[in-house]
């Protein structure tokens, strides 16, 4: 099964390859998207090494001069896609959005550069390395700069988009302050490709052009939108992200020689570590995202409050509240982990973010949760990841229930994923 698997991966990422960067799939996102690229990034890396950083170069060539690197890339005109370049009018060469993703690109790029060294490529790669290095490191800067206006050490999202999970009810409460009477007509792509059962509502998506028109007002200067966008939530999982993709980023620089940077970073990791507690909420015993315009947690437990493990946060009680939470979902589910709490009243078994399952998120919650010892949880969330794609193939996301797909199919991230699940016989 698996080495037939393993071939089916490799032809959904050589499919949705447009020659230098990957298509999460053709039809539903037509373009270059950020944390996409990163992921895919690893399951190149099993087949074609000098492909697999050839993605997060392309990546990088998005990002500009103040150190943003933007959600999506429109590398090629497709009018299959709304928001396209025109409504995001950020004046780029390559086009772009003008918001961002979830930092993960330093954290993959760490892998990628581990599996050269082990067979012995560190010269070839290390200059590669090291440009990379800088460029994420001036991302990385952006973020402390621009997502964290009041200096708390966490990322706050001035868009639901930028969190990567884009209809997380973690956002519901927030957004309806977002004012959506100036919107006015648009045509949605999205749900010509995909049942409109999987897909947010329409009041949702008000609110997403809303605040993509709030950005383009200000010109995309990102400091005033950091510090007046009608949403601005804390989101736990950004935050844990960029707090585990600057300790690898740190690690990264120390080993290619570049202690300045090696240093800042350090900086910035005793900040988020200080920081952080804001995001823990007392009332749920469990990592949650918070407005911060509000002070209101959202109240809701995501598969992104699992990922405390892989941001290396070691608190004990709080470590056992989390594992406690796992099993009582786990206990309720078919596949972990379920992106939304299954006891939770707006948990939908097939709409984004609001049940299930992301082989991307567990992705990264089995590595933390081997890191931190949980070995048994690890190997569960692995288990549970190569399951759901056996049964139902390389889909966007899965019912946490009965593993049936949810959204598209041929995707580039779960294909990845797969294959680099082959490699590490471990999360
Ligand atoms: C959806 C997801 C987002 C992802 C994009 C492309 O918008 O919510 O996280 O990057 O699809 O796969």
């Amino acid at each position: 099964m698996s080495t037939s698997t393993n071939e089916a991966a490799r032809t959904v990422l050589r499919d949705n390859d447009r020659g230098g960067y990957t298509v999460p799939n053709g039809r539903v996102y037509p373009f270059q998207w950020n944390w996409d690229s990163a992921f895919v990034a690893l399951g190149f890396d099993t087949f074609d090494r000098d492909r697999a950083w050839r993605e997060i170069e392309t990546l990088m060539m998005g990002q500009w001069e103040d150190g943003f690197v933007p959600h999506i890339i429109f590398w090629k005109e497709d009018d299959g896609y709304f928001p396209g370049p025109a409504v995001w009018d950020t004046h780029r060469t390559p086009m772009t959005s003008g918001i961002t993703q979830p930092p993960v690109a330093a954290s993959m790029l760490k892998r990628i550069w581990q599996s050269a060294c082990l067979t012995g490529e560190q010269d070839v790669y290390s200059d590669r390395a090291k440009g990379l290095v800088e460029k994420l490191f001036q991302w990385h800067l952006w973020f402390a700069r621009n997502r964290d206006f009041e200096g708390r050490g966490v990322v706050v999202a001035v868009h639901p988009w930028e969190t990567g999970r884009d209809n997380s009810p973690e956002w519901d409460a927030p957004a309806a302050a977002v004012d959506t009477s100036q919107v006015g007509e648009y045509q949605r792509r999205d749900i010509t490709h995909v049942d409109t059962k999987m897909r947010p509502t329409k009041a949702d998506y008000d609110r997403f052009v809303a605040l993509v028109q709030f950005g383009r007002g200000l010109n995309w200067d990102h400091a005033a939108i950091g510090a007046t966008s009608p949403f601005r939530v804390a989101d736990v999982g950004m935050s844990m992200m960029l707090l585990r993709a600057n300790r690898d980023l740190r690690w990264l620089a120390s080993e290619l020689g570049l202690d300045d940077i090696a240093t800042t970073l350090k900086d910035l990791i005793d900040r988020a570590v200080a920081g952080i507690d804001y995001l823990w909420d007392p009332a749920l015993n469990a990592w949650c995202s918070r407005d911060t315009i509000t002070g209101r947690f959202s109240g809701h437990i995501t598969s992104t409050s699992f990922l405390s493990f892989y941001a290396g946060l070691h608190d004990q009680t709080r470590n056992e509240h989390s594992i406690a939470h796992l099993a009582r979902i786990a206990a309720k589910t078919g596949y972990l982990v379920p992106s939304l709490d299954v006891d939770d009243p707006k948990f939908d078994l097939l709409r984004y973010w609001r049940g299930p399952v992301w082989s991307v998120v567990n992705y990264m919650i089995g590595q933390g949760l081997m890191e931190a010892g949980f070995v048994d949880w690890s190997e569960r969330v692995r288990a549970d990841t190569l399951r759901l794609i056996e049964v139902s193939g390389f889909y966007e996301a899965f019912s946490p229930v009965d593993g049936a797909p949810s959204g598209g199919d041929t995707f580039s991230w779960t294909a990845a994923i797969w294959l680099a699940l082959q490699e590490t016989g471990a999360a």
